[in-house]
């Protein structure tokens, strides 16, 4: 259908200058169309936690987002190490980020949870050695 978008976005793997792209891309493409800014902020903050997290814990990837007149799903690939226990990686305050990651700011253990709290729907699909999906929806 027509009045579907989908933009995809490669994410390098560490590589902090160019991090949070993808999302302030996403950011001022959905501004532009006229999406609601309340739904634009909640977007751009749960895929920039996301797309961080691909940099920081996996090896960098895909992602897809899909704009359709009831939702916005945000598809966030990787081929990382995974996610060994995800109610554990969902908890507030919990971080594997070694130190020098912590120098620059990350690692609070908030990225997840923030995830979760401004999206409709949060799935985690994730394998050890494999890699994880991230997949978040939120409605219009
Ligand atoms: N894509 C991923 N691949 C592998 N592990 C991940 C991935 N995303 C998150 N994790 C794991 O889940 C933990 C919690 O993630 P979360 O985003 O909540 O915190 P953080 O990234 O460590 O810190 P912050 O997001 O506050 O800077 C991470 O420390 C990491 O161990
Ligand atoms: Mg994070």
């Amino acid at each position: 259908m027509s009045d579907i978008i989908t933009l995809t976005y490669t994410v390098s793997p560490d590589d902090f200058t160019r991090a949070g792209e993808a999302s302030s891309n996403v950011k001022n493409k959905l501004k532009q169309i006229g999406v609601a800014p309340a739904i634009v902020r909640r977007v751009a903050i749960a895929m920039y936690e996301g797309e961080i997290n691909m940099v920081i814990h996996a090896n960098g990837g895909e992602i897809t987002v899909t704009v359709s007149p009831e939702d916005i799903t945000m598809v966030l690939k990787d081929t990382g190490p995974g996610i060994p226990d995800v109610d554990k990686a969902m908890q507030a305050g919990y971080s594997t980020a070694p130190d020098d990651i912590r120098s620059l700011g990350f690692g609070a253990g908030m990225g997840l949870p923030n995830m979760k709290k401004y999206t409709d729907d949060i799935k985690i699909d994730t394998q050890l050695g494999v890699g994880t999906t991230v997949t978040m929806v939120i409605h219009m």
